[in-house]
């Protein structure tokens, strides 16, 4: 398959993202880690990833449990030490898997040494590696800058006099990407991390990295809403994606491609009309993107297919496409549409063009846990409770068997398990050839032997309501991808020989004639070989 070779790893795979405070802990401390990640990883190459990020795993006081770092070059404790990093990334690489590492450039913890160095005086050295700033005439807060997770975005510091500017927790300083000796800084974290031999970087919240330089007061939403975020009140327009941004994500990806075959991804909740600008002039900028459309969206056929069709409308010549099902951040597949559909949704993420991101657990079915107030962890939830905004429920741990706590942990785990635990987790599904488990590893099979599915032209068909239907062709490879987002069956007029459907009573090989019904919830892969 050489003309297959004209594609990057990271553009034919799959990535799966691990939470390590949740994966495997092989302690007892009731936390993930690295060792526990090591002695997992077969179960990657047994699933068919090609690639895994991680979430941070480097020291932290853990305010927001690992996105507020203190040392970007080293590990913390709960996860390891740098030899255990050392050993699960040659692991992994003898395994033939990739191991992308989070960075976040947009902000350290406050006890990381630079703030602790910057706040202690004005005159310090590092003073200008943070954003600080007088208060407004009325001794209040400089702008209306709102902070993601509730309250005014800034903190007085009585000591030296002024406010500092956190677009997240007053425990994530948000370091000022325009300060030169910052930016050379945080690309010395990119090459120690490349030295070591990771193959890319998640960059997070990179349309955070520059804000106005003349501080300028956000405008309000019109669109706001009791209920909605707090910080939603205004519109963002002066503290994300300033077009400054491009020039350092460019800075970045040049010293990425210092070193042969890596990837840089990167976190951006924006409109597709504002994402693609993150490719960079002439495709300098980041390979991914990421596209958290599928994230948002309403679950009918329709507004898929309009996604679809918008995104690849928007894409720049040469760019890359990506989708992501779920993350850390957000509610489950499984709890935002129910069990049924989270199984069309697989054959969706993993037949679509481009490459996807899978959620650890996503595909054992797992669904958000329902978090008892004494138990949540989450610092958005504290901060502003009652909106449904915690994070705990879709964080919990990885369900690997019937056994106590899952197999997770012998200790006790940080967060609780799902109730469902014994029936949902590896081991049982495994077993079972009707789970969403086998439903996942026989899509990730079936991409690998058909380039076709992984690295193919894309062409939408219309075949009729509640159906969102799309062509995939490769050289003389020709599938057809029909999913029916109804919860009752749909006749379909297309015709082919069924490869794979994720419906469970399905008897394959099949064939489907014009008006074949598709049944509630089902997807089908057709070959016309
Ligand atoms: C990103 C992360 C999220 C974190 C935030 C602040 O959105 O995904 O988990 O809280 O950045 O670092």
């Amino acid at each position: 398959m050489s003309e297959l070779s004209v594609f990057k790893w990271w553009q034919r795979g799959v990535v799966y993202q691990v939470y390590p405070w949740s994966f495997m802990d092989s302690n007892g401390d009731g936390i993930g880690d690295l060792q526990g990640i090591r002695a997992r990883l077969e179960y990657f190459t047994w699933l068919g990833i090609d690639a895994i990020w991680i979430s941070p795993i480097f020291p932290s006081p853990m305010a927001d449990f690992g996105y507020d770092i203190s040392d970007y070059c080293n590990i913390d404790a709960r996860f390891g030490t740098l030899a255990d990093f050392d050993a699960l990334l040659a692991d992994a690489h003898r395994l033939g898997l990739k191991l992308i590492l989070d960075y976040v450039p947009n902000h350290t913890s406050d006890r990381h040494p630079w703030f602790l160095a910057a706040r202690s005086s004005r005159d310090d050295a590092y003073r200008d590696y943070y954003i600080w700033h007088d208060p407004a005439p009325d001794g209040g807060p400089p702008n209306n800058w709102l902070s993601e997770f509730g309250g005014s975005a800034w903190e007085w510091e009585p000591a030296t006099g002024q406010y500092y500017y956190h677009a997240y927790l007053r425990q994530q300083p948000d370091l000022n990407y325009r300060n030169p000796r910052v930016r050379d800084a945080l690309l010395q974290v990119l090459e120690f991390w490349l030295e070591r031999g990771v193959d890319g970087f998640r960059i997070d919240t990179i349309h955070h990295l520059i804000k106005d330089d003349q501080f300028r007061d956000n405008p309000p939403n019109p669109d706001w809403r009791e209920g909605m975020p707090p910080h939603r009140r205004v519109l963002r327009s002066y503290t994300t994606d300033r077009p400054e941004v491009h020039a350092a994500i460019a800075d970045m990806r040049a010293v990425v491609d210092q070193y042969p075959d890596r990837v840089l991804i990167g976190e951006a909740w924006l409109p597709f009309d504002r994402l693609m600008a993150y490719y960079g002039s002439d495709l300098s900028g980041l390979h991914l993107p990421f596209n958290f459309q599928l994230i948002n969206a309403r679950w009918e056929a329709a507004v898929i297919a309009a996604i679809a069709r918008e995104y690849e409308a928007s894409l720049p010549p040469g760019a890359w496409p990506n989708w992501v099902l779920g993350n850390h951040d957000r509610s489950r597949i499984a709890s935002r549409v129910g069990n049924a559909a989270a199984r069309l949704a697989a054959v969706l993420l993993l037949t679509s063009r481009g490459t996807p991101t899978l959620y650890y657990g996503d595909e054992l079915g797992m669904r958000d846990v329902a978090i008892a107030p004494e138990r949540v962890r989450d610092p958005w939830e504290k901060n502003v409770p009652g909106l449904g905004l915690g994070r705990d429920p879709e964080r919990t741990p990885m369900q690997w068997s019937p056994a106590t706590n899952a197999g997770f942990t012998r200790g006790s785990p940080w967060l609780p398990l799902a109730d469902d635990y014994e029936r949902t987790n590896v081991e049982v599904e495994q077993d079972d050839p009707n789970s969403i488990l086998s439903l996942y590893r026989a899509l990730l099979a079936l991409r690998r032997r058909e380039p076709a599915l992984a690295v193919g032209d894309y062409r939408a068909l219309e075949l009729g309501p509640d159906i969102y239907a799309f062509e995939r062709r490769h050289g003389d490879a020709r599938f057809t991808v029909v999913l029916n987002f109804a919860r009752e069956s749909r006749p379909v007029s297309t015709t082919g020989r069924v490869v794979l459907s994720s419906a469970v009573a399905r008897e394959l090989p099949s064939s489907m004639t014009p008006s074949s019904p598709l049944l509630p919830h089902e997807g089908v892969i057709l070959s016309h070989a």
